[in-house]
């Protein structure tokens, strides 16, 4: 450790309350596939008689694939008149949802956690299997690390007022099978959940985690590298950009880029960063 780390990351490492790093998260064992259970018919007692032949029109054919067990659950409209929910109307809209694929796949909806005024709010990617299992954001081993980040700036997940329990939420409300990358259609489909908890939260700073939530919610496709440093905004509140705890996971030696960037934005909740591109 002491041969790969400046006294001054050893430091910061010290106050972010990490000794270890983790290895890797282990591979993960695959969900099973969620089969739709079809009502069976109960046989008919009499002998009927021989039926007439069928045709089988598209239709007929098509409404046939569509009840047969392997066929994937339809999917549904997102719920209407999000942008003017309130938290109790916007949690059970998420919970409902089944406007992409993900309904079909995950175990739990992962809604978001924390102060429902905190002045910080946490944006990550997408629940993983920890999350899908337990219904929170950031739970696993990513979370620990993030935790441990939130507290070297003196804030937490656990109840306190509002400057210093912050608000996590992710841009997917589910988990993408095999943790694969988020596909456009389900975070356009997501979004408007996302942008309606900002608005309710109303938070002075956002932090933005990782590729996928920094590039969904500033409409780029620059790399994090190129967006860290300087600050954005969504929905007119200012956007601090940083990596995403999974990824320091396995790249430790970008901590240090991430204190930076804790650092930035807790300057600028103190009214001394730097204003909005
Ligand atoms: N990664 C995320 O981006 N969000 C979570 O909730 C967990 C892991």
């Amino acid at each position: 450790m002491s041969a790969r780390w400046s006294d001054r990351q050893q430091a910061m490492l010290r106050e972010m309350g990490v000794t270890l790093w983790l290895p890797p998260a282990p591979a993960e064992v695959p969900l099973p596939e969620v089969t739709v259970p079809v009502p069976v018919q109960a046989p008919v007692p009499s002998p009927a008689p021989a039926p007439a032949p069928v045709r089988m029109s598209r239709p007929v054919a098509a409404v046939a694939e569509a009840n047969s067990p392997s066929a994937p659950r339809p999917l549904a409209a997102r719920p209407s008149g999000v942008a003017a929910m309130d938290w109790p109307a916007l949690r059970e809209a998420v919970a409902g949802c089944e406007a992409c694929g993900l309904c079909r796949s995950r175990r739990n909806t992962v809604f978001g956690v924390g102060h429902a005024q905190a002045q910080w709010m946490i944006i990550g990617e997408a629940p993983g299997e920890q999350e899908d299992r337990q219904g929170e954001p950031f739970v696993g081993k990513a979370g620990q690390l993030l935790d441990n980040m939130l507290r070297a700036v003196g804030l937490t997940r656990a109840e306190a007022g509002p400057e210093q329990q912050v608000y996590i939420a992710n841009v997917l409300k589910c988990r993408p099978p095999m943790n694969r990358n988020p596909e456009p259609q389900e975070v356009a489909q997501c979004e408007p959940f996302l942008k309606r908890q900002v608005e309710l939260v109303a938070p002075k700073l956002i932090l933005a985690m990782g590729r996928f939530a920094v590039q969904s919610i500033l409409q780029t496709g620059e790399p994090i590298g190129r967006l860290r440093g300087r600050m954005h905004a969504y929905q007119g509140v200012p956007v601090v950009v940083t990596y995403h705890p999974a990824y320091l996971l396995r790249n430790p030696a970008d901590k240090a880029r991430s204190w930076d960037d804790l650092c930035l934005a807790r300057e600028v909740l103190r009214g001394g960063g730097p204003a909005p591109a």
